[in-house]
């Protein structure tokens, strides 16, 4: 297994956790090129909880994530993951005020990610894809990428 994030923080904490699986780690900004990755080329990908974190709308950052990782990933690889939608459910006044705090702050960049987007993409880049709500969390898997590279 092989653990990638932005923060060596996050990295250190979450392969400790699962130390027992002898987890590897590289520092990555997952919209760049990902070049060399310990373990690599992968059967399974998971991108949770990140898309709503990253900027850009979701089509275009889902798209790059696409590229930057597709090189890393087997033929016969799944990908799978989550993200945070802004307005795909009705949020609590609690929930709307802390998302409107994460979006000020630069934590979260969701207000106007939309599930639409996120078909888009996964459609351009993978033949099979399948997207599903689950309250305010849209869940993916694709698998089968198409010759083509994403936009
Ligand atoms: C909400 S956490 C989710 C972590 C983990 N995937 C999970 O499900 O528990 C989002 C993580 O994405 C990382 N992150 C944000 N932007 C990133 C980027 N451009 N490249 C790589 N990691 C990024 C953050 O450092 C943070 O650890």
């Amino acid at each position: 297994m092989t653990l990638v994030d932005l923060n060596q923080n996050a990295l250190r904490t979450a392969s400790a956790r699962i130390r027992r699986f002898a987890p590897r780690t590289a520092v990555h900004n997952a919209l760049e090129p990902v070049g060399e990755l310990p373990g690599a080329p992968f059967d399974s990908v998971g991108v949770n909880y990140l898309l709503h974190c990253m900027p850009g709308d979701l089509e275009t950052k889902t798209g790059r994530l696409l590229t930057s990782i597709r090189p890393a990933m087997s033929p016969q690889a799944v990908l799978f993951g989550s993200t945070i939608l802004a307005t795909a459910a009705k949020l609590s006044r609690p929930a709307r005020t802390l998302l409107a705090f994460y979006n000020r702050k630069g934590v979260f960049h969701n207000v106007d990610d939309q599930a639409e987007a996120l078909d888009r993409a996964l459609g351009a880049a993978f033949a099979n894809h399948r997207v599903e709500l689950v309250g305010g969390v849209a869940t993916f898997v694709a698998s089968d990428p198409s010759p083509r590279e994403p936009s």
